[in-house]
């Protein structure tokens, strides 16, 4: 099965959202939506998210999934506002309960922040399978960027998140709490043995020295053969060395406060004060 693959690519952060169809029908499934943040001014922007709620419409698609590979910690998820506009039920992985607790703590939230994951409707874990029309997705675990990490692989695509990312930039990081290069090297591995022709469809793209253009489409064949971090057979200690001494010269993403309070409540703002008023909190010397 080959589904229809659209990509909406967010320069601001460099994010590829995607429309995942059944060929044989309407339903699909968006996956790693955007919402606008501009930070200065603490203003959310739905143009992105607009952008994906008209190809929805303008296809007359049906919505079933908003599919949240991992808590992205450098944009916020759109997945309320377009599951408020055209529906589809919100998953991501079990392990979001790790990250609420870790984040739990860091923010500081109080007991009315549940921990237990029911801000989304759907939890999937290892091994899980749904369906987009008649179009089957499985459900691979694959932490390491963070612990809630997942791959849905749906017909011969494969939307690895923030795991690989193009064969020219390498891999995702791995030093947010509860990352881990050795676990990521491991979850790697795990997307590497489906088929090498598995179209992989990554979560980011920075562009790459030799390359001008953003790019978001490879197979396992390529990641294989040409990843700058895993390809040609990379040894777990080799790797796991050059990950953790990279991962220490890199800044904190720009997004990273505002988008983790947001995206572990399933893309929702904090509950509004007495007045109706939204906050989101900046924790000093935390993170
Ligand atoms: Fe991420």
């Amino acid at each position: 099965m080959t589904p229809e693959v659209t990509a909406f690519f967010d320069e601001a952060t460099f994010t590829i959202s995607y429309v995942v169809r059944d060929p044989q029908g309407s339903a699909c499934a968006v996956v790693d939506s955007v919402l606008d943040f501009d930070y200065a001014s603490g203003r959310t922007d739905t143009r992105s998210a607009d952008a994906i709620v008209k190809f929805v419409q303008d296809n007359d698609l049906t919505v079933e999934w908003l599919l949240e590979s991992h808590v992205h910690a450098d944009h916020l998820s759109a997945a309320p506002y377009i599951q408020e506009r055209v529906g589809g039920k919100i998953g991501i992985g079990d392990n979001i309960t790790v990250v609420q607790d870790t984040f739990g703590k860091v923010f500081n939230e109080g007991t009315e922040f549940q921990r237990d994951g029911s801000q989304f409707d759907k939890l999937f874990k290892e091994g899980d399978s749904f369906h987009i029309g008649q179009m089957r997705g499985d459900v691979l675990h694959t932490p390491g960027h963070t612990p809630a990490c997942l791959t849905y692989v749906i017909g011969d695509a494969a939307f690895v998140g923030d795991t690989l990312f193009m064969p020219d930039f390498g891999t995702a990081r791995c030093d947010f709490p509860g990352g881990s290069s050795e676990t990521l090297y491991a979850s790697i591995q795990k997307i590497l043995t489906l088929p090498d022709e598995t179209r992989i469809f990554v979560g980011h793209d920075y562009k790459a020295p030799g390359r001008d253009e953003y790019a978001w489409e490879t197979t396992v064949g390529e990641q294989k053969r040409l990843n700058i971090h895993v390809g040609e057979g990379k040894a777990k200690e080799d790797f796991v060395r050059m990950r953790d001494e990279r991962d220490a010269t890199l800044a904190m993403p720009r997004l990273i406060i505002p988008s983790l309070q947001v995206n572990m409540r399933a893309g929702n703002m904090p509950e509004p004060d007495e007045k109706g008023d939204v906050f989101l909190k900046v924790p000093v010397n935390k993170i």
